[in-house]
């Protein structure tokens, strides 16, 4: 997949940018605070119609503006496509269409750029909450996985209203009246994220030996159900299983408590490294350096990428925003191998300097950003 064109209308710091973008990719160099970042991000916006930093749709208009919009011609497989994407800060409205058609909901457009976004934050899904492990997980699998969103969105609804019912205290059998909408819905999400990790550890440890010169790290799905990630036989069976006995087991505790306390909504990952000389284990949230957690991120985007490339049957774009900042020369040069290696991929990178990315022999062509103004050099 590659972006061709991009055009940016009130986005963030750009009033209006029309860009021509190179087939094999191109890198920004633009000092702090002049619109790197966001470019990337109005074009991740196109691959998932929201920002990647969490903001809400509102920030992302320029100030003293209405409406942003952002337009991107993506070609690949043999076909092109527009998608646009706008926002009306008055309305509250979006507005999102592919090749001018709006689809019945936005949720039916996701994905159709194609793009993994490599970002200084993405340390965060090391070191940070699992509520941001489980958006990583939502994500990847949103944009892979057919039916998972519409399962996700069922059970955070069926959730909601199981829990308002806890809260007032009701019956059990009220309670339990939510229960097999809960356990389809929530089932089918745990089995999801449970055959990704499954599909994907050895890849994530694969990555890290690789970026880290032959240190060993594991990638472990951290279910709330207490499900063996090893067992085989027919994954959503045994988790329809466990989690019908979980809430049984867990009844007068989520009454006591007024929630329930077991289901996707606590699933988290695990990334653990063997840590250097005492051949131990360690949980990298708690005991990684900023070097590994960044590491461990990095390799959980190149996850995503084998992900995407196997749905999309293509390349994804990728785009890398100032990712080697905290790490050391060797670490960078081994991520700059990986993306060289990842050609034909169209590759977007940014940094504050030209020295910090040397890639493809020097063949990317360079475009300089000021103030929301973008220049070939
Ligand atoms: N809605 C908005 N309207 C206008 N300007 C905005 C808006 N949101 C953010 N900005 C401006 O965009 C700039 C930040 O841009 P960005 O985050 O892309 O910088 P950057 O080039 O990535 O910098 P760094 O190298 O520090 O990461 C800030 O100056 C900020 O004030
Ligand atoms: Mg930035």
């Amino acid at each position: 997949m590659y972006l061709s064109s991009l055009r940016l209308t009130n986005f963030r710091n750009f009033a209006d940018e029309r860009l021509t973008i190179p087939r094999e990719g191109v890198a920004i160099v633009g000092d702090n605070g002049q619109g790197k970042t966001n470019l990337l991000e109005a074009i991740y916006y196109l691959e998932i119609f929201r920002s990647f930093r969490g903001a809400p749709d509102d920030q992302l208009v320029r100030f003293g503006e209405d409406v942003c919009r952002v337009e991107g011609l993506v070609g690949g497989a043999g076909e092109a496509r527009t998608i646009a994407a706008a926002y009306d800060r008055r309305a509250r409205r979006k507005k999102v269409t592919v090749d001018g058609v709006e689809p019945d909901r936005i949720g039916d457009a996701l994905g159709r750029v194609g793009v993994v976004m490599f970002s200084p934050a993405d340390v965060a899904l090391v070191s940070g909450s699992p509520a941001g492990r489980r958006r990583f997980l939502d994500i990847v699998l949103s944009l892979t996985e057919r039916h998972y969103l519409e399962d996700l969105q069922r059970y955070r609804q069926i959730l909601l209203q199981r829990n308002a019912v806890l809260r007032a205290g009701e019956s059990t059998a009220l309670v339990s009246a939510w229960n097999p909408g809960l356990v389809r819905a929530g089932s089918r999400v745990v089995a999801a994220r449970l055959r990704w990790v499954r599909s994907r550890r050895d890849s994530f440890a694969a990555r890290i030996r690789e970026i880290a010169n032959g240190s060993d790290a594991a990638l472990e799905f951290d279910p709330s159900l207490p499900l063996d990630e090893e067992e085989s036989g027919d994954d959503l069976d045994r988790v329809v299983a466990t989690f019908e006995s979980e809430l049984a087991r867990t009844a007068d505790r989520e009454q006591r408590r007024g929630a329930t306390l077991v289901g996707p909504h606590r699933d988290d990952l695990r990334m653990r490294a063997a840590s250097g000389g005492h051949g131990e284990w360690v949980d990298l949230r708690v005991y990684g350096s900023g070097g590994q957690q960044r590491t461990a991120a990095v390799a959980l985007r190149m996850v995503e990428a084998d992900t995407l490339r196997e749905r999309l049957g293509s390349e994804p774009v990728i785009l890398l925003d100032d990712v080697f900042a905290e790490l050391d020369v060797g670490r960078s040069q081994r991520i700059l191998r990986w993306v060289d290696r990842e050609a034909p991929a169209q590759v977007i990178i940014t940094a504050p300097k030209p020295a910090d990315i040397e890639l493809r022999g020097g063949a990317l062509p360079v475009w300089s950003i000021r103030g929301g103004h973008v220049e070939s050099l």
